[in-house]
């Protein structure tokens, strides 16, 4: 594979000189069909008796929903997503079936990818999805997974993308496209305010208006209105008192009515619970894992409800219709060639590894130890059990049987076989006790193992440099659980102190999917790196980083706090709520916008991340000093790489409103675009943020406002490190 060539010499732009908006755009309709499809379809309908009609707006096996065989009209294959397509699994269970035909590229999970702030990323990592999806014969992809993070602890932060609305709904937008430009349909979920496992199926979020629309509703807008979404999946969850799945207001009215949505909702699997309210308001098909499929609450249920006139039919054949548009659309009726899919190629592989190695993060370089230079080491110690651990499969939910996965430890022997000698030494164990509240796999065991120690901190001496490879696991961060803190698990802290001081060459990788508090391990070590679930390829990708032939361009897509106890629902004691309810106190102080607004000082800042080269941000203006609302706002800021290794940086534009009549958080990011440098180059990045953009959620006018007044642009490499501020006016 021609991974290191491949980049160096390519140029990523992610989304450079692109306009973004992340708010208030007008309603659009989504691209459809033409009126002799829709003629089609309305005949199709006349010919289906009520009972084929139902038939198709429910599960009739764990992942397929039926058509009319007479009719021409398929079953519908649905896949889990988000990071791969799923290995097969028996119809009527979630047994795998055992086959060897259902491998696929493991793709780095959500927070890896929006770590890599790169939408042609976005987009190529959909790409794989639905080529391999189409090859595995699906029809939708259950991806991409893009609710906020709202708690760093929370069980499926690894699988979600970001803290941030904006940068969230950028990379829906490129994996959404990427995906359906194969003839897949893709399902954004988990519609909306999915944010704890907590009682997840249950749990009531009482969220503000402004924070629905401002904070937790961009991602699933922009999949709409910019990319076109075949399909939304209502969340398990209730927000404002009703199950999403069954919540006129989040269904007709937002997701229809104001965004202008033409395709299906699905329920979660399970997450229906009730017949006439869900049909009403505007659920579509209701999946789930019970096996008597006949009893779904859109099955007989709903027969019934329509003949007793609770549901008219004209109800059911809206949904019908909205499936056969998806099924159109898709070319799995009416003609039209479906495109060839394709599985495990060395293209999707190099995406695989693409997306790994952008994503990244050199979180610390004090000494500059990194990049690690292996013609000047004859041995290295490798510790820790994550450095051979396969992360594809584990965990509660949707995993990948990935084709191979390269471990950290296999991807170090490829690049250093024949140059330096490794030496491999555990140091911790994965544990847990079993708790009747987090289930088994959830409470990790943290007593340090002292012998593993004393091998690790034995090998660690005799070599020229150590690298430990420590952190979470797919098993401990899954769906179904949060965690119940942020602590590093396994004693892994004990082990860092002790290997560090005996090899100060002693380099910290910490894999995780989400924030883990590393204060204490930071004070040991002078070099340490952070990987999310990084795919078939995560190993190669590692070992190019720490050994330079890849510049750190990884940028943190979530605030990593030094505590807990410093994250607003902790603080707010709104987690995991009382009575099965959870107050979103904290509004719309969601991420940084928290710990900004409120000075608490983080960790690591979101957006956060060293390279091996410098980057000088100079010259920052905007084409004009006054804007009216309907107005574009070109900011320009000249970068030059001053280091000395060919880099990227991802320049990051935040908001800042001055003395605004209505509360805004301190900053809000509006644009970024990520730019290679050779170095010594320089160049002029442009980014635009049409004036609308600026708007909050008014929730008395339910409508979106822009503030007249002044705002400062302010443009950094992070949200705490601004490099240079332009002033405006919108008049
Ligand atoms: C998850 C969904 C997933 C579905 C089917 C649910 O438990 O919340 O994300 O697509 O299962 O596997």
């Amino acid at each position: 594979m021609k991974r290191y060539s491949t980049y160096l010499f390519l140029v990523i732009i992610g989304g450079f000189l692109t306009v973004y908006s992340s708010g208030c755009t007008a309603p659009n309709k989504q691209s459809g069909q033409n009126n002799a499809e829709e003629a089609q379809i309305d005949t199709l309908i006349s010919k289906m008796t009520l009972k084929e009609k139902i038939g198709m707006i429910h599960g009739n096996s764990f992942f397929t929903s039926a058509g009319v065989k007479k009719l021409g009209i398929p079953e519908m294959h649905y896949s889990d997503g988000p990071f791969g397509v799923r290995e097969e699994l028996h119809p009527n269970s979630w047994q795998p079936l055992g086959i060897t035909s259902d491998s696929a590229t493991y793709l780095p999970t959500g927070s890896a990818l929006a770590a890599t702030w790169d939408t042609t990323m976005a987009h190529d990592y959909g790409k794989v999805l639905g080529q391999e999806a189409r090859e595995r014969g699906k029809d939708m992809i259950l991806g991409p997974a893009v609710n906020i993070d709202r708690n760093p602890n929370g069980g499926r932060t690894f699988e979600f993308l970001t803290e941030d609305p904006y940068l969230d709904a950028q990379m829906t937008t490129g994996y959404i496209e990427g995906v359906q430009a194969q003839g897949v349909a893709s399902c954004v979920k988990h519609y909306v305010a999915n944010n704890q496992e907590a009682n997840r199926i249950s749990v009531d979020e009482i969220v503000g208006q402004r924070a629905l629309h401002e904070i937790y509703m961009p991602a699933f807008k922009a999949a709409v209105q910019k990319a076109h979404v075949d399909a939304v999946m209502a969340a398990y969850n209730k927000v404002n008192g009703s199950y999403c799945s069954a919540n006129k207001y989040l269904l007709d009215n937002v997701l229809r009515n104001d965004w202008g949505f033409k395709g299906m909702v699905i329920s979660d699997w399970g997450g229906v619970h009730s017949t006439v309210k869900a049909a009403n308001a505007g659920l579509d098909v209701e999946m789930g894992s019970g096996t008597d499929y006949n009893k779904y609450y859109f099955a007989t249920p709903l027969l019934d409800s329509v003949k007793a006139g609770k549901v008219s039919e004209q109800v059911i054949n809206n949904k019908v219709r909205r499936i056969l548009w998806v099924m159109y659309k898709n070319h799995m009726i009416g003609g039209g060639t479906r495109k060839k899919g394709s599985i495990n190629t060395p293209e999707h592989h190099q995406i695989a590894y693409n997306v790994a190695s952008g994503s990244i993060v050199l979180l610390k370089n004090s000494k500059d130890l990194l990049p690690l230079n292996a013609s000047k080491l004859k041995s290295i110690a490798v510790i820790g059990e994550n450095a051979k651990l396969k992360q594809a499969h584990l965990g509660f939910g949707a995993g990948v049987k990935a084709q191979y996965e390269i471990t950290p430890l296999a991807g170090l022997e490829h690049l250093l076989k024949g140059k330096v000698a490794i030496h491999y030494a555990q140091g911790y164990k994965e544990a847990y006790k079993k708790s009747k509240s987090q289930g088994a796999k959830h409470v990790p065991i943290d007593t340090p193992n002292q012998k593993l120690i004393r091998e690790a901190v034995k090998t660690a001496k005799s070599a020229d440099a150590a690298i430990i490879v420590a952190g979470n696991t797919r098993t401990y961060e899954t769906e179904g659980a949060d965690r119940s803190s942020l602590a590093l698990p396994f004693g892994e802290n004990q082990l860092i102190k002790e290997v560090t001081a005996a090899n100060p060459n002693t380099v910290v990788v910490i894999i995780s999917g989400a924030p883990v508090e590393l204060g204490q391990a930071l004070k040991e070590t002078s070099a340490m790196v952070w990987s999310g679930y990084n795919g078939s390829e995560g190993g190669h990708a590692l070992a190019d980083v720490l050994f330079g032939n890849v510049d750190p361009s990884g940028r943190l897509p979530f605030t990593f706090p030094k505590s807990l106890k410093d994250t607003p629902s902790f603080a707010l004691g709104t987690y995991p709520g009382k009575n099965d309810t959870t107050q979103y106190k904290e509004g719309i102080l969601v991420g940084y916008r928290w710990y900004d607004t409120k000075k608490i000082q983080p960790l690591f800042p979101f957006g956060y991340g060293l390279s091996y080269t410098k980057f000088q941000f100079s010259d920052v203006k905007t084409d004009q000093s006054s804007y009216s609302k309907e107005g574009k706002i070109n900011v320009s800021v000249n970068l030059k790489n001053t280091g000395s290794y060919l880099g990227k940086e991802t320049v990051q534009v935040y908001v800042h409103a001055v003395d605004p009549s209505v509360m805004m958080p301190d900053k809000q990011l509006k644009a970024f675009g990520k730019v290679q440098l050779e170095p010594g180059q320089e160049k002029t990045v442009q980014l635009t943020i049409p004036v609308k953009d600026l708007a909050y959620y008014d929730a008395n006018k339910k409508q979106w406002v822009v503030l007249s007044g002044k705002y400062q642009m302010m443009v950094g490499a992070s949200s705490r490190d601004i490099r240079g501020t332009a002033n405006i006016t919108v008049q």
